[in-house]
């Protein structure tokens, strides 16, 4: 269901005023959320837990922009850019002239803090991706990691996300979406949409199909899935097997004394939980088509 306000949706879940942000506010506790705020990446033998499985995730998109040809000096936009920890790996890796755009003023603030004494100096400017603050064709490449999902009309983001871009550019986008939409009840993808904040989760042939009626080009399409969603299933198979047993009373008092609300996590894990087997997380490579 989609909010009143969702500016202000989104607005309170990453700045923890809302129920939306419960979860961040826990992963905050234990993993790099005041840089990164995506799924992650790790690979069978690293544990979702330790290092920073969000860091891996942008080297992901960084080696994806180096297979589209994006080099030193060329401007890169960071749509959804959060805390900046993205958009700083990318212009320290990539010797690129990044912006990050985010919608949220927390993000920005965090962004800002993080990147103030870095090398590389990624500019940071509050704006909604469903209608950037950027001129058309400057961009010679553009990032949304994990940030689409938010945004409804996808094939609407999608064109704003073109129009930006430089004809020989290159975009990598991360999200979410359903391998099989005949396969899930709609009650419960309401249900986990609801709780974490997002649009409308479209299946893998909406998606492809609202990228090409953009006027882009699919170049690559690589399923991250087993290394990010997947083992978030672990973790959240672990948290309500713990919940479920003798552990249960001390996580209520530690969520407690960390003032964490238990019961908006409960509801965003379970949710989650249900819903993880039928989402696939890709990342799309595609550039503006040539005809
Ligand atoms: C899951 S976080 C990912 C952040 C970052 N890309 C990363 O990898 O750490 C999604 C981000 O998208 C931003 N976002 C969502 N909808 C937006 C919109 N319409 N305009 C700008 N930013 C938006 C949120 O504020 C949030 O920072």
């Amino acid at each position: 269901m989609t909010p009143a306000d969702p500016v202000k949706a989104l607005i309170d879940q990453f700045s923890y005023t809302g129920q939306q942000g419960a979860i961040w506010k826990g992963f905050d506790r234990f993993l790099d959320t005041d840089r990164y705020l995506n799924l992650g990446y790790s690979s069978r033998f690293q544990t979702h837990l330790i290092g920073s499985p969000q860091r891996r995730l942008v080297a992901q998109v960084a080696m994806e922009l180096t297979r589209g040809g994006v080099a030193p000096g060329d401007r890169l936009v960071d749509l959804g850019c959060g805390r900046g920890g993205p958009t700083l790996d990318l212009a320290t890796e990539l010797e690129v002239e990044a912006i990050g755009i985010d919608l949220v003023p927390y993000n920005l603030h965090l962004a800002r803090i993080n990147t103030y004494d870095a090398l590389a100096t990624p500019r940071f400017i509050q704006g909604d991706i469903s209608h950037l603050p950027i001129r058309d064709g400057v961009a010679e490449a553009v990032t949304a990691i994990d940030s689409l999902v938010y945004i409804d009309r996808t094939e609407r983001v999608m064109a704003e996300l073109a129009r930006i871009l430089d004809p020989e550019a290159t975009a990598v986008i991360t999200d979410l979406m359903l391998g099989d939409a005949g396969d899930v009840e709609t009650a419960t993808l309401e249900r986990f949409e609801d709780a974490w904040g997002l649009a409308a989760i479209v299946d893998i042939e909406t998606y492809r199909a609202g990228i090409e009626a953009s006027g882009l080009h699919i170049d690559a399409w690589t399923d991250l899935t087993p290394y990010s969603v997947g083992q978030f299933r672990a973790w959240t198979s672990r948290y309500l097997t713990l919940r479920a047993g003798h552990t249960s009373s001390l996580i209520e008092r530690t969520f407690d004394r960390l003032d964490l609300d238990i019961d908006a996590i409960d509801e965003q894990v379970e949710a989650a939980h249900d819903i993880l087997p039928h989402l696939r997380h890709v990342m799309v490579r595609s550039r503006i088509r040539g005809d």
